[in-house]
């Protein structure tokens, strides 16, 4: 199985900089993806970025300045790069 993990760092000053909200769209953003393999979305603690928060981090590639509208953005990218790297 290929699993994805997709992590949002919840540390003080990410969660200050709403990644609660990044981390519930993406999870609903899950059900339009047909990813035939499985999306994990977990909270990760401090990543030493605090002053580029938040932080978002796709499958080892960690992204900077992320807000709700932006990380959907990128997770449908990545699903699409992800879907073509299986075949
Ligand atoms: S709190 Fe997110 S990088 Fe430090």
């Amino acid at each position: 199985m290929h699993e994805k993990i997709i992590k949002v760092c919840h540390g003080r000053s990410c969660s200050e900089r709403f990644s609660p909200y990044i981390l519930s769209r993406l999870s609903g953003d899950k059900e339009f993806y047909k990813y035939p393999d499985t999306l994990i979305f977990e909270k990760c603690l401090c990543q030493g970025r605090c002053k580029e928060w938040p932080i978002v981090i796709y499958d080892n590639d960690l992204h900077i300045y992320q807000n709700p509208i932006k990380a959907s953005e990128i997770l449908r990218k990545k699903v699409n790069e992800w879907k073509n790297t299986r075949k």
